[in-house]
């Protein structure tokens, strides 16, 4: 009896109607369908008209029913059009296509659905994807809007919502750059100021260059009559006339000489010989020039001390040896000639030499 209650759908209606019209025109004919085509019942929405309990085999005449208490293909149409097009909260209620099928016990069910009305419960609104329908379409399932149930009853992947877009951050306005951070504007180059720009910077250069130029010349002009005039030390000639040998007289010392020659004449003997010889005027310790002290009758050196006898024996102070003597002779025109090209040294003995003094 439950399954007999159950609301029948439109294809069940739908078979049921052309089993009908199928067995109708095997016992009755092809006119019988046409009769029925021909007297349409005005479908009669089941709403307007609650139906009370029908019973399940015998259909009321004139109550939408057809010929023989069963209802034509065209009312049953109706009546599943009406069923279709009743809003979901609305009862069911019974209709009168449930009645005319006497061949199949699903008949009846309007009538107990009538006896005990369902309850209308409001039924939540469905939301339908609308992504769906491109994903269904690609996924080779028939498109459509359809809800996330049936979707996934599917295997339709709907599409992923769209990340929600992030705020923007606060980007507080710069503030404004002082005065002394300004780049400056330089002032405007003109054809004048560059000229003279570029007169002061040439002209300045072409005369400095001149100018270093010219430095360079004189310098190597100098230079070059250095090379050619070299400095020349005017020297004593090493051979010198200093007088004849009567202008000296026994035990004398002259000085004239220090000056200019670097010698002195002196008259006196050695190891018992009266000579006359030339000693130099440079002290054997560090190379001063000793004074003759007519006084004392010595050679001292300011120096250190130094001193030597007339004869330039060395007697005290740091001297380690003797003066030396300078080569003498008498020349052809019978004076004194000194020749300092030669030395004669006493510790070694060449004092003895006669080129180291002449007999006075
Ligand atoms: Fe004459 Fe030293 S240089 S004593």
């Amino acid at each position: 009896m439950a399954e007999e209650k159950k609301k029948l759908s439109v294809a069940e209606i739908l078979a049921a109607a052309r089993a009908e019209k199928a067995a109708k025109a095997a016992a009755e004919g092809a006119p019988a369908a046409s009769e029925a085509v021909a007297e349409p019942a005005p479908p009669v929405p089941a709403a307007e008209k609650p139906q009370p309990a029908v019973k399940p085999t015998v259909a009321k005449p004139g109550a939408g029913a057809g010929k023989g208490g069963r209802m034509s293909v065209a009312e049953m149409m109706a009546a599943a059009r009406a069923e279709k097009s009743k809003p979901a909260g609305e009862p069911a209620t019974a209709t009168p296509a449930a009645t005319p099928i006497a061949a199949k016990p699903v008949a009846p069910k309007p009538v107990a659905k009538a006896e005990k009305p369902v309850k209308d419960e409001p039924m939540a609104p469905v939301e339908k994807e609308t992504g769906s329908i491109l994903a269904a379409a690609r996924s080779g399932v028939k498109p459509g809007p359809m809800s996330k149930a049936e979707a996934a009853a599917k295997g339709v992947p709907l599409p992923k919502p769209a990340a929600p877009a992030k705020p923007k951050a606060y980007v507080p306005p710069m503030p404004q750059k002082p005065e002394y951070a300004k780049p400056k504007i330089k002032p405007a180059v003109t054809a004048e100021s560059r000229r003279g720009f570029l007169e002061i910077m040439f002209g300045s250069m072409l005369a400095l260059g001149f100018t270093c130029l010219a430095l360079v010349g004189g310098l190597w002009t100098l230079g070059f009559a250095r090379f050619m005039f070299p400095n020349i030390l005017t020297e004593p000639p090493s051979r010198f006339k200093v007088g004849f040998p009567a202008n000296f007289a026994p035990g004398q010392v002259e000085t004239k000489f220090v000056a200019q020659f670097g010698v002195w004449i002196v008259n006196y003997e050695y190891q018992g010989q009266p000579e006359i010889y030339a000693l130099r005027t440079v002290c054997t310790h560090l190379g001063c020039t000793p004074n003759w002290l007519e006084g004392e009758q010595k050679f001292k050196c300011p120096c250190h001390g130094s001193g030597f006898y007339k004869d330039g024996i060395n007697f005290e102070g740091p001297a380690p040896r003797p003066l030396e003597r300078y080569a003498i002779r008498v020349s052809d025109d019978g004076q004194l000639e000194v020749d300092k090209s030669k030395l004669f040294q006493e510790e070694i003995g060449q004092w003895v030499d006669p080129a180291s003094y002449v007999v006075a």
